[in-house]
């Protein structure tokens, strides 16, 4: 098993802002804490990881998964009926001599425990006003979850998909916690992307689908390039559990600073589809055509979050290596998820060069993201690549207007090839 690194933290998060990943929000202003925003290659990355997401629930046989794309603003109801206005909320503490205000679990061991206020709950939904006049009713709520997107969609999916169980839904999108203690770069922010399923079946199924999310969604984290030396399970004990939960695992990820949550696979019960049922009047059962009963499904439910992973990912492929006496710094990310996949680099800014790039980029673009690259010299312009994570490179040298060929420069073995520019959509789907 691997040990934590905090020195690695420092250098990812200086890695990512310098190089176009993720930007301090509003930094012309000076900045907002724990906001950030993502640039041209932390969208890249976060758009591949997104796909994928959505490839591996759309290739599995077995069962459906169908996808929706739910408001940010619900109704308030909503997080009434799911418990999260009475639920959601952390107890905080507030330290009298300096104002500063701790989750009542996270105070630091050097403040004096009598300089605390007795503990407040303190709700973790944004709260905002629609319309032109604020009053009691026009209270609602930024959703802290994807999730109950999909539990108040029940109906509609299953009518409008004919959909049986077992199924699922999923939705990826934003959510908003008032976070209290906010930080460590991109891993807990006040906005962030969940991607979340809500998978359906029969109550006696419930351990079998749990075992089976448990398992595929590990093998997903591995199969975008995250370490098992850096992956483990951990089961909630009975007093962590959420409110709405019976059964939760957690999938950690080994941070710098040590493990922590990257996904959570919870039984959720029945609890959402009653509560809904209940609180709307709308009926929210299947009728399960093998028994001819009407049943209330039990949700086990895959909850991640995509920042987070992008997050975990920068971590796992930052890489360093000494050569020829200096620093080479890189994200070593797979082929698929990589934000650039080949770069494109002319030997020199002359019209005859940039128009083999330019050719080359039309043959390989419609497959890979690929970017032309042409400042500064072809060392430093190869370090850049490695440092965006670009596997490959291709060099377009004088050559290669009589040869018809280009150098292809591998990112992790350095090693470089000559190959025909005919060859090279060949050379790319063999990988
Ligand atoms: N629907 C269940 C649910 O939301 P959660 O464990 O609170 O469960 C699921 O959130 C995932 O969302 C977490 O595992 C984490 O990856 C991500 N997440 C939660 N809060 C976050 C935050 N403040 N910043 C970044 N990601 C967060």
């Amino acid at each position: 098993m691997e040990e934590p690194n905090r020195e690695l933290f420092e250098k990812v998060v200086k890695v990512a802002q310098a190089r176009g990943f993720v930007f301090n929000a509003s930094s012309i202003y000076g900045g907002l804490r724990s906001s950030y925003d993502y640039g041209p290659l932390g969208v890249l990355l976060k758009n591949n990881i997104s796909k994928y997401w959505w490839k591996d629930i759309d290739n599995d046989s077995e069962i459906a998964i169908f996808p929706v794309d739910t408001a940010i603003i619900q109704s308030s109801e909503v997080w009434k009926a799911s418990g999260h206005i009475a639920e959601f909320s952390d107890p905080m503490v507030d330290h009298k001599p300096t104002g500063e205000r701790y989750r009542a679990d996270q105070v630091p061991d050097d403040i004096n425990k009598e300089d605390l206020t007795e503990p407040r709950q303190f709700n973790l939904m944004f709260e905002t006003s629609i319309g032109p006049v604020q009053n009691e009713n026009s209270t609602v709520y930024l959703r802290p979850e994807t999730a109950q997107g999909i539990f108040v969609n029940f109906e509609n999916v299953l009518r409008t998909m004919r959909a049986k169980i077992p199924f699922g839904i999923a939705n990826i999108g934003k959510s908003f916690r008032n976070e209290i203690t906010p930080g460590q770069f991109i891993f807990r922010t006040r906005e962030f992307e969940q991607m979340e399923i809500e998978f359906f079946c029969k109550e006696e199924d419930e351990n079998k689908w749990f075992d089976y999310w448990v398992k595929k969604r590990m093998e997903w984290y591995r199969s975008i390039g995250i370490p098992d030396t850096s992956l483990r399970l951990r089961e909630h004990s009975d007093n962590e559990l959420a409110h709405y939960a019976s059964k939760t695992v957690d999938i950690e990820f080994l941070y710098p600073w040590g493990w922590g949550e990257l996904e959570g696979i919870a039984n959720r019960g029945t609890f959402d589809l009653s509560s809904h049922e209940k609180a709307s009047g709308k009926d929210m059962s299947y009728f399960d055509p093998e028994t001819n009963e009407k049943i209330t499904p039990t949700v086990i439910e895959p909850a991640g979050g995509l920042t987070r992973t992008l997050f975990a990912l920068l971590c796992s492929c930052y890489d360093e290596e000494e050569v020829n006496d200096t620093t080479r710094t890189l994200f070593r990310f797979d082929f698929n998820i990589a934000p650039i996949q080949i770069g494109i680099l002319p030997l020199s800014k002359k019209d005859e060069l940039i128009e083999v790039s330019n050719n080359i980029k039309n043959i390989l673009q419609e497959n890979y993201r690929t970017e032309i690259d042409v400042t500064q010299s072809i060392g430093k312009r190869y370090r850049r690549q490695d440092e965006i994570g670009t596997p490959y490179c291709i060099t377009v040298d004088f050559d290669s207007l009589d040869d018809n060929s280009v150098t292809i420069r591998s990112r992790d073995s350095m090693e470089q090839e000559r190959i025909l520019i005919t060859a090279l959509p060949g050379f790319f789907s063999d990988l």
